[in-house]
């Protein structure tokens, strides 16, 4: 499988593809970036260490060659100040979003490719490319709350001390100031959390706000996120590419789950070949399926606002 990264020279691209080489399981990672040398230099510094993780064809391309690829990622964007919300960019980052969908049309982009919005917001972005790219919905998937729930579990875990890979809590809604946190199917190694000593609802606040606000803690100390983004795409990727039918908080064109259409927004998703597979309803507790209600309508006031 091939996969391409537009954006590749960025930190979000290029932990993406460092990622999926340590992964293993696609046969080819494509970058592509404006800035030339950069994303040369940034294939050919993975090249150099293919030698002692897989056998896979890492290199720097082309738009046609990026057009050719089964699954195209596209983490170009400007990155919002540690002050601005995802939303705050939607001005600046639509423009050359819609300018990328109709470069890769232009360059004959495959009527069977999957595209991976993570641009920000990434939400809107992706119903951008539902609407531009010709594609079929299902083929569009958005990172989503992907990473909102990688580090809503990873902070639990910190929190009562348990194995990060034994915490499931999800995150759904907007990817963005909105989003939700499912507090009620939290569990550790399938166990409820809901009453663990350590997790006082001071506590499960404090873990969700800092969630919530994780985007700019890392902006503010490091510029911008980076391996967790490039984490959680590898996982969506290997996701499609293994036809797993995981069930993942993706961003995707709402149809009616949860009372929710004409936009897109992360409910549970079955993802295998092909992208987008199934909507889940689960139950959700009031206030929670409030919260996913309000975010909908966050989101389909942006939408508006933008006229598309
Ligand atoms: C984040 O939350 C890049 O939006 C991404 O860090």
């Amino acid at each position: 499988m091939r996969v391409a990264i537009i954006g590749g020279g960025g930190r979000v691209g290029v932990c993406a593809a460092y990622a999926l080489q340590w992964g293993g399981i696609v046969s080819e990672i494509i970058l592509f970036d404006i800035l030339e040398d950069l994303v040369r230099g940034e294939a050919l510094d993975l090249l150099h260490g293919s030698a002692f993780l897989h056998d896979q064809r890492i290199c720097s391309g082309d738009l046609e060659s990026v057009a050719g690829a089964d699954i195209i990622i596209i983490t170009a964007g400007l990155r919002r100040k540690p002050d601005e919300s995802r939303l705050d960019l939607v001005n600046r980052n639509v423009s050359l979003f819609l300018s990328i969908i109709a470069d890769l049309k232009a360059a004959s982009l495959r009527k069977d490719a999957i595209l991976l919005v993570v641009s920000n917001p990434v939400d809107i972005l992706t119903y951008l490319a539902v609407q531009e790219s010709g594609l079929p919905p299902e083929q569009i998937v958005g990172l989503g709350t992907l990473l909102d729930t990688s580090r809503f579990c990873s902070l639990i875990a910190d929190a009562i001390k348990a194995a990060p890979t034994q915490v499931k809590a999800s995150i759904l809604g907007e990817h963005g100031d909105s989003m939700v946190p499912v507090w009620s199917s939290a569990t550790c190694n399938g166990f409820s959390l809901e009453n663990h000593p350590e997790l006082t609802p001071t506590t499960k606040n404090k873990i969700f706000e800092r969630t919530r606000q994780s985007g700019a803690e890392v902006i503010r100390l490091k510029g911008g996120a980076g391996w967790a983004v490039g984490t959680s795409i590898a996982t969506l990727v290997h996701a499609i590419v293994l036809d797993q039918r995981k069930m993942l908080p993706v961003s995707s064109l709402q149809t009616g789950t949860y009372g929710l259409a004409g936009i897109c927004i992360s409910v549970p998703t079955l993802v295998g070949l092909g992208g987008i597979l199934e909507h889940v309803e689960l139950e959700l507790w009031p206030r929670e399926l409030q919260g996913l209600k309000s975010s909908a309508n966050a989101l389909q006031e942006t939408i508006k606002r933008i006229g598309v």
